[in-house]
């Protein structure tokens, strides 16, 4: 797992200390003395598994299970330090870890049954409630509301007395008084840890340029990601000099090894000891190191570490700079102290350490009365993301004024340093603390701190006003602290509003779901909040991935090269480097490809020419994925530039660059309509694309047989067809050589349909070439960079409606960036256009839609297919046109929403009355017209600070257009002990599958689910298999396995009628008893000539509402409360289903107002990892969060059932539309416009300069127009 838990003896406390780590960060050789736990040391299914595995899996917290023992170990490590901790450690202690797939509310609420109380003010439904839906004419008149997934009475008991105990040898090695100094010697590097200072000093002195390894949170990334080479490692990690506080009457000191994780601990004894005015600078340090990183980061990272390595987006540094800490140096010459202030920080090589100096301990003043310090920070996310920019700010006052006597300002992530901006506070010396001041604060800084137009980071503007916004923070809060103590104007209630930041809560919510019929047989798992099938195994680690597969006899790694050209003629490739190198067994290219190389306009190999940045143009196969990837860098291809080189789509148009023709949906006479409309307005959406960031990276084991030019691949994807036809093609043999295998996926969101075909045959041909297996796993950059994801859209819009609401003509167009090659582009824009209405009934409207042919990375499937993007389009619309008739969204939402059975714009009809249910519920149940008025009072009292809410319908497609892919298969064996075995066409990808199919097959055999198997989906089973996607999985497969199931049924009905009594031993009288159906599954047709069929077999409806709240200065918004309302019609496991509309939501939100993928104007993407990219974390997720499955019918799906797992994604958008909400009330108060352009997502940078102020203007560089 990433996170394991070491434990260390401390001979001076006599305590044992356990932390989490993140595993990949620490360097083995400073382990000596710990003692490691990783999550097999935790529990097992062979021995006993570990209550906290168990409620993780109980509660519902694992879906794909890849993230599931990173979650483990950070809950049980807090357990083992905090048997009853608080809902708030438990937050904390999983700030570090990320989960993409169940949108973490499961995972907390695992971890809060630990807790002696829980914070949960709102779990008041215990048993089952009833909920009248008796106006709804097809559901049932009452139908009987459950609230609780999981059962608490089950779990095992938490004794934490039972915990394995700390081995007593590394006791004794720690309190060793004859110990000695440790020396490891690698190939490349040495390792030393000293035995004492005296030694360590010894070292320092003979290795001087060796850096000191403690946390090595920042050593560590620079070897891997920079290349960083030392010979030598000093490691006194654990020398006792260096772990100590020594609290003075002036200040404290503490020691440079003590964690950022003791570092606050330390600090929150010190703040609970001292007079608050004297703890000032520590109370600032807590706010930030509350977020910085996570827990296993700030448990590795040490005080020492952090003021060394200086990283210009520290949080720390500017805070105890301000504060006027110094540093506290230590060589064989003798001690000494320096400043750690602005020439320190901005490197100056007069304020340094020398190379032969440690430091000791860092001292930090305490604050006095007259003097105030301060913390400021915007990140991406709230917490574990690197500053967009920090602050550490100070000011001391002549005794008894608002006098300026001393002012220090520094800031983070604003140049390659922290910067002090010492000229502006020379300057302000002597003035009053007021307007004016501030004011002429403002416009010095800005002069004072440049940041060029081509930084690193980007975000030039955002910063700069983020430099004055923060500086204005500080202001404010001085101001208020001042008023205190000396007569000063007192702060207007508006500007109070500007002080705080969001407070970092622990979510909690209710689910509510369908109760199961009290008739149904106690033995029947459907409809019951079934357990994830691997849970347990998932819990535990013991869930197989195809890593995890043992090595191979013979087998070789391999390493990709790519292309660093948009669009380029390849001159030359050059391996003769590369295959010089130590392990190196080939090089794979294009000329190596027995059959198709280019296969319907996918490419394997480059060829001649480069498309995009990332394409791969060779591999190189290794003994080991270290010198595969040491020989992929000593490739040396030459390029020569090709025209054009387009990027965007506003290019791509420019040059008529299109993968695919114009698809259009029309009904009524749109431009007739134009013509007898009140208003007509027009405009333009951009929503940007979206990364998988599925946890487990795209993995491929391609092993070639001795016999009949077979090959056999393990691999993670959700269309084994595919695979088997991509590789079949690239190796010219027939498909029946090829056996295809996938267990399991680490997640997948629709990133592991054609991806892995590709890849899949790139390794084949590797396989094939060498004659050995082939190991083939994508790291995340490369994943990201090769495997693109969502597809960014251009939408525009003219629409036509009436003073009152109504919408009577729509045409919109919609333009996706579809990158270098096919893949799904084509079919993703069919069913963009297709859904493009959503909700709504517009009698004249027409969409069209193209993807573009652009030179990056070739975008793909992901969850929602379209749907997404498109519909924000609509939304957009819509709320621009309620702008103008001065009504609110939801009310023209409601007026132009389908109202009765209907035909859709491509003529298919059905029936929204679950649409207008869920609509109704999510508004009433959500109290949205009372909520509306508070954040309208709210806002009216907080100039600074904004609410906003909406509430965002949803009709959703599920299946495919064409039937061919609408179908599925499933083969059942009974074997003679009675035992089951079912396999079918789709994969588990964690969204339940394999769950849902044993429920339906207990059901129709009339078994419990325990004598029922479910191992892997293969080629050599079912065959022809189609993707496991659109939200069909279960539907499909569900009804090949119960129709298997019964047909076995009526084959025993023979034996059970001649012994009615019997149990279902009976299987072993069958011979005959195993059979394969084949199904037909969903006839949809579409004609894309007239643009009408029916596309799809059904649709599901729902709704969701959110509140955020926005700060205006920064950009940073809180997502307060999420009420969604689904039509699950019935569920056949409502905590699958509810795992997936959380999931998607999350995933969702993250897509709408975090997520950025960054590219360079040459096509180069910059985001490739977890530092530049980010997901939601667990502070993300709202702080009240309530799903409700609403109940319909559906007779055309197996038991009446919908598929869920893609819906809640569009969901997500009711973030970003309350965040327009909340800016747009921001505007209105600024006296602006009404009506802005939208765009996703809605970052803190397009919040904050949407909201435009004083400091907006006061930056003048041209900008990135949010409007
Ligand atoms: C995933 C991740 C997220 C992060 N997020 C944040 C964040 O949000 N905010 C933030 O401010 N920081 C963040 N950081 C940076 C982190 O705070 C620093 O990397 C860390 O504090 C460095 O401490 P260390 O003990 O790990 O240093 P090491 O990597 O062990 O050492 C760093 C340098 O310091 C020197 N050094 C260490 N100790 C001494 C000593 N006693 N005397 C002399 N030289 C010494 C070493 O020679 C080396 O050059 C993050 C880091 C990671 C990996
Ligand atoms: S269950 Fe967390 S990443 Fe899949």
């Amino acid at each position: 797992a990433c996170t394991v838990m070491v434990s260390r003896y401390d001979p001076k406390t006599k305590k044992i200390h356990h932390y989490p780590v993140t595993a990949c960060l620490v360097p083995i050789c400073s382990l000596h003395g710990a003692a490691v736990t990783t999550v097999e040391g935790v529990g097992s299914i062979k021995t006993r598994i570990h209550p906290v595995q168990e409620r993780l899996a109980k509660c519902h917290g694992t879906q794909c299970g890849f993230c599931s023992p990173g979650m483990v170990m950070s809950i049980y490590t807090l357990l083992r330090n905090h048997p009853e901790p608080t809902p708030e450690q438990i937050t904390e202690a999983l700030g570090g870890n990320l989960c993409r797939c169940t949108g973490y509310r499961p995972i907390v609420e695992s971890g809060k049954t630990f807790c002696a109380v829980s914070n949960d003010k709102k779990y008041f439904f215990n048993s089952c409630t009833s909920l009248s839906i008796s106006e709804v004419p097809f559901v049932f008149c009452f139908v009987e509301m459950c609230t609780k997934l999981y059962n608490e009475d089950e779990f095992q008991p938490f004794d934490p007395t039972q915990e394995p105990i700390f081995p007593p040898e590394l006791i004794r090695m720690a309190e060793d008084p004859n110990k000695r100094r440790l020396t490891f010697r690698g190939k490349r590097t040495t390792w030393i840890t000293p035995v004492n200072l005296n030694d360590l000093l010894e070292l320092k002195t003979s290795f001087p340029e060796a850096p000191i390894i403690m946390g090595n949170t920042a050593v560590g990334p620079s070897i891997k990601f920079r290349d960083e080479f030392h010979p030598v490692f000093i490691s006194p990690l654990g020398l006792q000099e260096l772990y100590f506080v020594d609290s003075t009457d002036d200040g404290v000191t503490i020691g440079a090894g003590y964690s950022l994780a003791q570092l606050n601990d330390a600090l929150h004894f010190i703040v609970s000891e001292q007079p608050k005015e004297k703890t000032k600078t520590y109370h600032a340090l807590l706010k930030h190191l509350r977020t910085l990183a996570g827990a296993q980061i700030r448990n590795m990272a040490t005080l020492g570490g952090h003021v060394v390595s200086r990283p210009n987006y520290s949080d720390l540094n500017p805070i105890l700079a301000a504060g006027n800490a110094t540093i506290n140096l230590i060589s064989k010459e003798g001690k000494r102290q320096i400043p750690l202030d602005g020439r320190f920080l901005e490197k100056s090589p007069e304020a340094n350490l020398k190379s032969e100096e440690t430091v000791l301990s860092v001292y930090i003043p305490h604050s006095t009365q007259w003097h105030f310090v301060s913390g400021l920070r915007i990140a991406q996310r709230q917490e574990n993301a690197f500053a967009i920019v920090n602050a550490g700010m100070s000011v001391k006052f002549e005794d008894g004024t608002d006098t300026i006597k001393e002012l220090q300002m520094f800031y983070g992530s604003v140049g390659p340093t922290v910067v002090s901006a010492s000229k502006t506070c020379q300057q302000l010396i002597g003035r009053k603390w007021n307007d004016q001041m501030l004011s002429d604060a403002c416009r010095l800084v800005l002069d004072e701190i440049y940041i060029p137009p081509d930084a690193e980071g980007g975000m030039v503007e955002y910063r700069r006003t983020l430099i004055i916004s923060l500086l204005f923070k500080f202001y404010l809060k001085v101001r208020r602290g001042l008023n205190k103590m000396v007569r000063t104007t007192s702060l207007g209630l508006w500007f109070v509003s500007a002080l705080e930041d969001f407070p970092i809560e622990t979510p909690q919510g209710i689910q509510m779901f369908q109760c199961v019929d009290p008739h149904q047989p106690p033995q029947d798992p459907v409809g019951h909040p079934v357990m994830h099938q691997s849970a347990i195994k998932h819990t535990t680690g013991e869930a197989v991935f195809v890593d995890d597969m043992p090595p191979i006899s013979q087998e070789l790694f391999l390493a990709v090269v790519t292309s660093t050209r948009a669009h380029a003629k390849i001159i030359l490739i050059d391996t003769s480097a590369a295959l010089a190198l130590p392990g190196v067994v080939d090089v794979i290219t294009a000329e190596d490809v027995p059959g198709d190389n280019s296969y319907q306009g996918e490419i394997f190999y480059a060829q001649n020419e480069v498309i995009c940045v990332g394409q791969i143009v060779c591999t190189v196969a290794a003994d080991t994925y270290a010198h595969a990837k040491e020989a992929a860098k000593k490739v040396r291809i030459v390029y020569e530039d090709l025209e054009p080189r387009i990027i965007t789509i506003e290019q791509a148009l420019e040059h008529n660059s299109f993968l695919s023709a114009e698809k259009k949906i029309e009904q009524g006479d749109v431009e007739q309509a134009f013509k007898y409309v009140d208003q007509i307005i027009e405009g333009k959406v951009h929503v940007e694309g979206q990364e998988h960031f599925y946890m487990e990276t795209q993995t491929i084991l391609a092993i070639p047989q001795e016999e009949d030019k077979e090959m056999v691949c393990t691999y993670v994807t959700l269309g084994t067809y595919l695979f088997q036809e991509y590789v079949a093609a690239a190796l010219n043999i027939p498909r029946n050589r090829i056996a295809c295998h996938t267990k399991r996926a680490g997640g997948a969101f629709g990133g592991k349909v054609s991806k892995p075909a590709l890849l899949g045959a790139v390794s084949a041909v590797a396989a094939k070439k060498t004659g050995r297996p082939i190991r083939f796993i994508l790291e995340r950059g490369d994943d990201m960079l090769i495997t693109a994801g969502r597809h960014p859209l251009l939408g525009k819009y003219k629409i036509g409606f009436m003073n009152n609401g109504v919408i009577k003509a729509a045409d919109i167009e919609y333009y996706i960036n579809g990158g270098c090659s096919p893949d799904e582009s084509e079919l993703v824009m069919e069913f963009m256009v297709l859904r493009s209405e959503n909700a709504y009934y517009i009698p004249n409207f027409r969409c069209r839609g193209r993807p573009c042919k652009t030179n990056l990375p070739s975008n793909t499937a992901f969850r929602g297919f379209g749907f997404p993007q498109g519909i924000v389009v609509g939304e957009a619309y819509i709320t621009a046109v309620a702008s103008q008739c001065d009504l609110t969204p939801e009310q023209v939402k409601e007026i132009n929403m389908y109202k009765r059975t209907s035909r859709t714009a491509h003529k298919q009809t059905f029936n929204p009355e679950p649409l207008r249910r869920c609509w109704k519920e999510c508004l009433e149940k959500s109290s949205f017209s009372a909520r509306k008025l508070a954040a309208e009072e709210f806002n009216k009292k907080n100039y600074w600070k904004k609410r906003g809410l909406a509430a965002v319908p949803m009709k959703f497609t599920v299946g495919m257009p064409t039937a061919f892919y609408n179908q599925a298969a499933a083969l059942v064996h009974i074997y003679l002990d009675g035992s089951v075995l079912v396999s079918h066409s789709g994969c588990e990808l964690g969204q339940g599958l394999h769950t849902k199919m044993i429920q339906v097959a207990s059901r129709e055999l009339n078994i419990p689910e325990s004598y029922i198997h479910l191992s892997e989906t293969n080629t050599t089973t079912v065959s022809n298999a189609t993707f496991t996607a659109g939200s069909m999985g279960a539907d499909i497969n569900g009804k090949a396995v119960q129709n298997a199931c019964q047909i076995l049924k009526a084959r025993l009905e023979p034996v059970i009628r001649k012994n009615p009594r019997g149990t279902w031993e009976w299987g072993k009288c069958l011979f005959f008893s195993l059979l394969t159906s084949l199904l037909r599954g969903y006839q949809t047709n579409m004609d894309w000539k007239k643009g009408e069929g029916n596309a799809f077999p059904y649709f599901v409806y729902g709704a969701s509402c959110s509140e955020v709240e926005v700060d205006c200065l920064t950009g940073a918004h809180k997502l307060l409360r999420t009420d969604i309302f689904m039509d699950a019609a019935f569920s056949i496991n409502p905590a699958v289903d509810i795992g997936q509309i959380e999931g998607a939501f999350v995933q969702g939100m993250g897509f709408y107002t975090i997520e950025e993928l960054k590219y360079s104007p040459e096509g180069v993407l910059y985001s490739r990892g977890p530092d530049d990219y980010k997901i939601p974390t667990v502070t993300e997720i709202p702080e009240e969060f309530n799903v409700t499955l609403v109940h319909s019918q559906n007779p055309i799906a197996i038991y009446s059932s919908k598929g869920l797992g893609e819906a809640g994604m569009f969901l997500g958008s009711s973030v970003l539309f309350a965040i327009y909400d909340a800016m747009a009330a921001a505007r209105r108060e600024r006296g602006l416009t009404k009506t802005f352009t939208l765009s996703s997502p809605a970052t803190p940078e397009l919040i904050r300069m949407t909201c435009v102020d004083q400091f907006t203007d006061m930056v003048r560089l041209v900008r990135r127009a949010p409007c």
